[in-house]
């Protein structure tokens, strides 16, 4: 069987979704420009504007990662992520996939003595403060990821954890459960560490957040659980040389892109669902959902024109949301493309056991497997939604292990770089985050930022 991932686009065309997808003929003219957009995106990256196409080379990095997590992992029962967005939302898709699940349930021989890891993402004190409570701080370490170094919830979810550490043990000793991935030179995490002698791993200064799950960031918690970094990282290689040709239809990640943007722009699909047929990817669809949202969605164009720009993307999971929202899907507006993720060799499986061999209802199940039905809901949802016209295509992976999706990950991030250049939107930044930012400063008190001030008229009407 082969080791790669596919992409199945039959059911974007026109000929299988009743006349309303993408005809044929315009693949071709998609093809051209596809050549222009790798062609950008290939000088992008020679130019080093494109820090995250580096990532599974960097063999140093690796080696000190390795060194780092080996030394610790077993010297701590819990590893605890304090960051958020794109300094969190990689290293949940890689735990939720590739750990056993349940791990932080499992007792010690379960989880093979490697430990248990929680990942904060929020500051919602309803969630924060009952973990911190429950975890022994003397067994614990905190991964602060932070690759500006001054974000907010990151910031007050370590002051939180360093008060503790500090309570619970001594001077010398607090540091020995704090490691910083940040900036190699900027921010006040950078400045801490230096000031108070903790250890620090490198987010490379030309890779953003939601670009690097593959740095330091998702790598040193997923070496320290006990997963295969050098495996992701093969196989985000394996994809990057997959994708460095200028024919379209040889480029999973060009083809997505350009499926996906050509479905928005002429046949008005602006919401992408990604919709996971496994329990373990949907975390993936959650870190897609930032990675095409924050990158795409932009108020100008590369030249500065207001032109307000991006697409919707959504988050959904089978079978469940079968039952929640494909009834939308299959007779709501055509406003949308389907991803299914899906994988070829499950090898955790639940036999049904072959009982009520004579009730009609019930019959056809016993003998099969979860698995099987969790399939056939995937392609006959597939297949219902492209004879009543709704695009759909499929991801398929050969199997849930790191070097698929190392090959995953790679490959959904060189086509939001792909998509930038469709939508000609800088995929790199992020203007619309500032404001927010800059008001709760203001709201929370900070030096030299204002609270929002409401202009005349805009009086609350609150209906109570
Ligand atoms: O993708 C991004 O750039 C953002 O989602 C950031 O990751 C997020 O805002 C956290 O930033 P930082 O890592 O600087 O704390």
């Amino acid at each position: 069987m082969s080791d790669r991932i596919t992409l199945d686009y039959s059911r974007m065309l026109a000929s299988v979704t009743d006349g309303r997808g993408i005809p044929e003929s315009r693949l071709d003219a998609l093809a051209g420009r596809f050549r222009d957009a790798h062609g950008d995106v290939e000088r992008r990256r020679t130019a080093g504007e494109l820090g995250f196409f580096a990532l599974p080379y960097e063999q140093k990095v690796v080696e000190q990662i390795r060194s780092f997590a080996d030394g610790l992992g077993q010297a701590y029962d819990t590893i605890v992520v304090l960051g958020i967005g794109g300094s969190a939302l990689g290293t949940i898709a890689l735990q939720n996939a590739l750990l056993k699940p349940h791990w932080n349930e499992l007792d010690g021989e379960g989880r093979d003595y490697f430990p248990r890891l929680y990942i904060l993402d929020n500051v919602d004190p309803s969630t924060v403060g009952p973990l911190l409570d429950r975890l022994d701080p003397r067994t614990t370490l905190y991964n602060v990821i932070s690759k500006s170094g001054t974000t907010a919830e990151t910031m007050a979810q370590f002051m939180i954890v360093r008060e503790r550490l500090r309570a619970a043990l001594d001077d010398d000793h607090y540091r020995s459960h704090l490691i910083f991935t940040t900036d190699p030179e900027r921010g006040v995490l950078r400045r801490l560490a230096d000031q108070e002698g903790i250890a620090t791993l490198p987010v490379p200064a030309d890779v953003g957040g939601r670009f690097s799950v593959l740095s330091a960031v998702g790598l040193l918690p997923a070496a320290i659980a006990g997963i295969d970094i050098e495996a992701l990282l093969a196989g985000a290689a394996a994809m990057d040389e997959r994708c460095r040709t200028d024919d379209m239809f040889a480029s999973p990640a060009g083809m997505f892109a350009a499926l996906q943007h050509l479905a928005h722009t002429e046949h008005g699909a602006p919401t992408h669902v990604m919709m996971a047929y496994t329990d373990r990817l949907y975390s993936v669809a959650d870190w897609f959902r930032q990675l095409w949202a924050e990158s795409l969605g932009k108020q100008h164009d590369r030249a500065g024109a207001e032109v307000f720009r991006g697409p919707t993307p959504v988050k959904a999971l089978g079978a469940t949301d079968q039952h929640s929202q494909v009834q939308l899907y299959m007779e709501g507006p055509f406003d949308k493309t389907i991803t299914f993720l899906a994988v070829r060799d499950t090898a955790l499986d639940v036999a049904i056991p072959e009982v009520y061999g004579d009730v009609d209802e019930l019959s056809y199940l016993g003998g099969r497997t979860l698995g099987e039905l969790l399939d056939a809901e995937r392609q006959a949802t597939a297949a219902a939604l492209a004879s009543r016209g709704r695009m759909n295509m499929t991801i398929e992976l050969p199997r849930i292990d790191a070097h698929a999706l190392g090959q995953l990950i790679m490959m959904l991030q060189i086509a939001t770089v792909y998509a930038g250049v469709f939508y000609d939107v800088d995929p790199l930044d992020q203007p619309g985050v500032e404001l927010g930012k800059q008001l709760t400063y203001g709201l929370m008190g900070r030096k030299g930022f204002e609270a929002p001030r409401l202009d005349e008229g805009d009086v609350p009407r609150v209906v109570k």
